[in-house]
């Protein structure tokens, strides 16, 4: 079993849900890049994107990355959802251990987020049309950074981690 595990895919898709029960299941720690970031800036995702900028938060995402490839220890990552698509990081995700893009259609991610409040990038404007053309632009991103893709649309978050488990034991 490898012992760096790695979800990637969009706002929504489940990367949160599906590391907790995965790291129930392995025993292995449950890191999230956001929490990470938020308790080492002490500032939630929010307030970083409103007072330092969505560029400042890309470069703290990858200075998160880069020190995580230094760990010997083993981790389920559940990464924020932008973080394959920005400088360096789908390389390093590949490198640093065995990632899952948790792929999801627009209509099912906004299902998801319907009520959310707490993804500046989805604050304004029309919330469907942003999840389209956000997810259709990071796509190939997602695609470069995984090593493997789950289908998630119509499954459980239980049904997604023993696919998972299935391909990692
Ligand atoms: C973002 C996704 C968020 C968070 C930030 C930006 C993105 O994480 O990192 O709001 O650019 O897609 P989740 O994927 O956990 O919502």
């Amino acid at each position: 079993m490898p012992d760096k595990i790695i979800l990637i895919g969009f706002m929504g898709s489940g990367k949160s849900s599906v590391g907790k029960e995965l790291s129930k299941k392995t025993g292995y720690k449950l890191l999230d890049s956001d929490t990470c970031i938020e308790e080492k800036k002490k500032k939630s995702i929010n307030e970083i994107f409103k007072d330092d900028g969505e560029r400042a938060f890309r470069d703290m995402e990858s200075e998160f990355l880069k020190a995580l490839a230094l760990s010997e220890e083993s981790f389920i990552l559940s990464t924020g959802g932008g973080m394959p698509c920005f400088n360096d990081n789908a390389k390093l995700i590949k490198e640093i251990g065995k990632s899952f893009y948790l792929m999801a259609s627009p209509d099912s991610i906004m299902e998801r987020l319907k009520n959310d409040t707490s993804r500046p990038l989805l604050r304004d404007g029309n919330r469907y049309e942003k999840i389209n053309s956000l997810l259709s632009k990071r796509e190939e991103y997602y695609k470069k950074a995984a090593d493997v893709i789950i289908e998630t649309d119509g499954k459980t978050v239980n049904e997604i981690t023993g696919e998972i488990i299935g391909l990692i034991k």
